[in-house]
């Protein structure tokens, strides 16, 4: 018997079965052989919240949550934040290599050649009003750009494939300064497409007055774009393979995984730790909200992770990125707060014997805030980090053969089979 084998044996009928070990997993579908009548269903596994469900073999991005670890296609977070830019990082997601310089070059040019958006998204984005959350005006623009470029709709067409990310990664910031601005009530500022992808961000959004884009807020920002480039199966990257496996086109499945995004739980958490903070108000109230928390009346935001149970990497370099910023704009009172927080959290038992630790939410928000950036589009800025990180498994998942419409089963606990009611039947 070969070594690489799970043997089961079903005690409710003493049937054992053998099935293939490969990368620590055993194929699901194996155990339907498990049956107590011929003419059952047969096993399945039951895992809400997919915790321990490989739903892919990827090539993208690597953590090991128990150390810490973050990978993007191999190269860890810490020297592609301090080393890369941004689109040079997207280069690395989506093509599985770092460019050379003169890829570098093209691809940059590639990408900005991209920044004008279409005047019909112009018209769409004019017609929310000055109170619409940044994020569903986001959902839309991307869900609209599905209407406006029809051949995407070419999603085994490798080719085109690439074309429509570049087309994403470029409109993306022109979309989000478009409604940003037009919600102040401002004209749009045009793209620069000699500027790099942060710098030319900054300089739509307006964010920096009339002169030219600070160099330390430009790369702060391109950093906080990489941090946030990828992190494998996540909520968001789940719902858009989830999406794209019915062979939908790459901006209903990047809307989708925006609108997964959105929520306080996932790239939402950013903004819930700003009002989280303004709502503590000073550090000597971090106590009683910390009781809050143990009664479970509130949650800790920023804090906890699905697969870290070991400090976010992420929120090591955010943090230091911090003071960096501060230095430029001046400091935000709420880092105080964020920093005694921490402290006090990490010294609890309750967080510690749950291995709670800041995720890269915890600090971003702060930051975003003394750049400028109203707190309800900080999940935005979440979204165009990530976007290509969805991108790159979009195009993973499009030539993976093993790959199938995504469609988990459940466990029915409803009624058996029984007779329709007339109205004067039903009590
Ligand atoms: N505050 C208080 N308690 C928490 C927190 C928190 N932030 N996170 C987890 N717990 C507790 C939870 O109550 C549970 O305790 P018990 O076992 O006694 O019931 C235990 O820790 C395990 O938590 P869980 O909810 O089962 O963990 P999960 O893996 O399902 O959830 C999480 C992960 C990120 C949704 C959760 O930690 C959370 O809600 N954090 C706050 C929101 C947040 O910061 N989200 C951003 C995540 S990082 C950015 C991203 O990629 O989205």
């Amino acid at each position: 018997m070969s070594e690489q084998t799970l043997t089961i044996t079903d005690n409710r009928t003493g049937q054992t079965i053998e099935l293939p070990i490969e990368n620590d997993t055993i194929p699901a579908i194996g155990l339907r052989q498990l049956k107590v009548q011929a003419d059952d269903f047969g096993m399945m596994v039951y895992d809400p919240g997919y915790t321990n469900t490989a739903s892919c073999k990827s090539r993208v991005t690597f953590v090991d949550g128990d150390r810490g670890i973050l990978r993007y296609r191999g190269y860890p977070i810490e020297q592609l934040a301090e080393k890369s830019t941004f689109l040079e990082v997207a280069h690395l997601l989506l093509f599985g290599v770092l460019p050379t310089a003169s890829k570098l070059t093209d691809w940059n040019a590639r990408v900005m050649a991209q920044t004008q958006i279409d005047r019909g998204l112009k018209a769409l984005l004019k017609t929310f009003d000055a109170d619409a959350h940044p994020m569903g005006i986001l959902v839309s623009t991307v869900g609209a750009m599905s209407a406006l470029y029809p051949e995407s709709k070419q999603v085994h067409d490798g080719r085109n494939r690439l074309q429509q990310a570049v087309r994403l990664l470029g409109q993306l910031p022109t979309a989000i300064a478009f409604a940003y601005r037009n919600r102040l009530g401002l004209p749009p500022t045009d793209p620069d497409g000699a500027l790099g992808y942060s710098d030319n961000f900054l300089h739509m959004m307006g964010l920096s007055g009339d002169g030219e884009v600070d160099p330390v807020l430009a790369r702060a920002m391109d950093v906080l774009f990489i941090l946030h480039a990828d992190h494998e199966q996540n909520c968001s990257t789940s719902a858009l393979r989830n999406i794209a496996s019915s062979d939908a086109d790459p901006y209903c499945a990047v809307a989708g995984a925006i609108g997964a995004l959105y929520g306080p739980l996932h790239g939402g958490a950013n903004e819930a730790v700003l009002r989280m903070l303004a709502e503590i108000g000073s550090t000597k109230n971090i106590p009683a909200f910390l009781d809050r928390v143990k009664n479970r009346e509130v949650r800790l935001m920023g804090f906890g992770h699905r697969v870290y149970k070991n400090y976010d990497p992420r929120a090591q370099i955010v943090k230091k990125i911090a003071y960096e910023v501060f230095e430029v704009t001046g400091t935000n009172p709420l880092i105080d707060i964020a920093v005694e927080l921490e402290g006090t959290a990490l010294e609890d038992d309750y967080f510690v014997s749950r291995r709670l630790y800041p995720n890269v939410d915890f600090y971003s928000g702060i930051i975003y805030q003394a750049m400028g950036f109203p707190v309800e589009i900080f999940p935005v800025l979440f979204a165009l980090g990530r976007a290509p990180g969805w991108l790159a498994q979009w195009m993973e998942l499009m030539s993976d053969a093993e790959q199938r419409i995504a469609r988990p089963r459940q466990i029915y606990l409803g009624e058996a089979e029984r007779p329709y009611l007339s109205m004067d039947e039903r009590g």
